[in-house]
């Protein structure tokens, strides 16, 4: 795949859910699945950065004999309206639930997938997540937060968070960038480096929704801050992002998916302005014609996190 005319900041949400099926740690999905099983019925859930659904879809295959009420928040109306079309084509298709138009206050939309006694409500919203946890008009038993963390300042996002859970909560972090990226082979090893430092640098000092800057070492800042903010770690572990072809190509739209990111890194030095404008272009367009050729390899270090709240003694 040659380099695209325009980017799609929805298109890169959907080509990155195949790379986050296989980067997502197995054992700590599995301890958030237990957790799930074991909270009384229904179990309240909010998302935060729902971005178009991903981790919907995942909750919904992975509670299929619990009772879910899932509320999931993302700032841009854009993405919310595409969430929750994907999961309404999905029930419409399998005929097994119904599709509600806004409802409740501050509702885009819900969708209710029928599951033999174990039904699974979504509701959709658009805002800023952690004023709505901060908030604490409503509270939940559990909070997923998935590639969202490096966006913010992971110690205040967890004082939101723990202040949205009900005593006892736990709160699921996959995909929680963690200050590696990598792409090989190699185009100048000094450049290379640069290129790495300036991103992650750029992500540490520039503002996001709510304010914050965003974190490029959110993932390990999430150890400290759980314990830091009253909370338990219940499991931690890898979640890297690992793309490379093979079969002299790339899986589903992965191909997409590396030139945005590609684009974001571009972009991201073309604003922070510290390296020569040609020598950036330069680097950019030799890793999009990486891309078109199918030798590019990406990684990005991530980190899954569990953690509970519990109960003030
Ligand atoms: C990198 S995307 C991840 C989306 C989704 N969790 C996924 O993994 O596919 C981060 C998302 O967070 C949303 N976002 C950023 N700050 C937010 C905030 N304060 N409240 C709600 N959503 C926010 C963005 O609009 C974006 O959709």
């Amino acid at each position: 795949m040659t380099e695209p005319d325009r980017y799609s900041f929805r298109r890169y949400l959907d080509a990155k859910r195949s790379v986050d099926w296989r980067a997502r740690n197995p054992r700590v999905a599995d301890a958030f699945r237990r957790a799930l099983e074991r909270a009384d019925e229904p179990v309240e859930l909010c998302e935060i950065g729902a971005g178009t659904g991903a981790m919907v879809d995942a909750v919904l295959e992975w509670t299929g004999n619990t009772e879910v009420r899932y509320t999931a928040i993302d700032a841009d109306s854009a993405l919310v309206e595409a969430a929750t079309d994907s999961i309404a084509d999905r029930v419409t298709d399998r005929g097994n639930g119904s599709v509600g138009s806004a409802g409740a206050a501050g509702s885009d939309g819900s969708v209710r997938v029928d599951r033999d006694g174990a039904a699974f409500e979504v509701e959709f919203r658009t805002g800023d997540a952690l004023a709505h946890l901060s908030d604490a008009e409503e509270s939940y038993d559990a909070v997923v937060a998935q590639a969202f963390l490096d966006l913010t300042d992971v110690q205040s996002a967890l004082e939101a968070v723990a202040t949205g859970l009900r005593p006892g909560g736990i709160a699921y972090f996959p995909i929680t960038f963690d200050g590696v990226t990598a792409f090989l082979p190699p185009v100048d090893p000094g450049l290379d480096d640069r290129v790495e430092r300036r991103f992650h640098r750029r992500m540490d000092t520039t503002e996001k929704v709510g304010g914050e800057t965003g974190d490029s070492e959110a993932g390990r800042h999430l150890l400290t801050a759980i314990p830091a903010t009253g909370g338990r770690v219940v499991a931690a572990g890898g979640s890297d992002w690992v793309v490379r072809p093979s079969d002299g190509g790339y899986e589903a739209d992965e191909a997409y998916f590396l030139h945005h990111i590609v684009d974001t890194v571009d972009s991201a030095l073309e604003a922070d302005g510290a390296l020569d404008d040609e020598r950036r272009r330069a680097w950019a367009t030799t890793r999009h014609e990486q891309i078109a050729a199918a030798d590019l390899v990406y990684l990005a270090h991530q980190l899954d996190v569990l953690g509970r709240w519990p109960p003030a003694e």
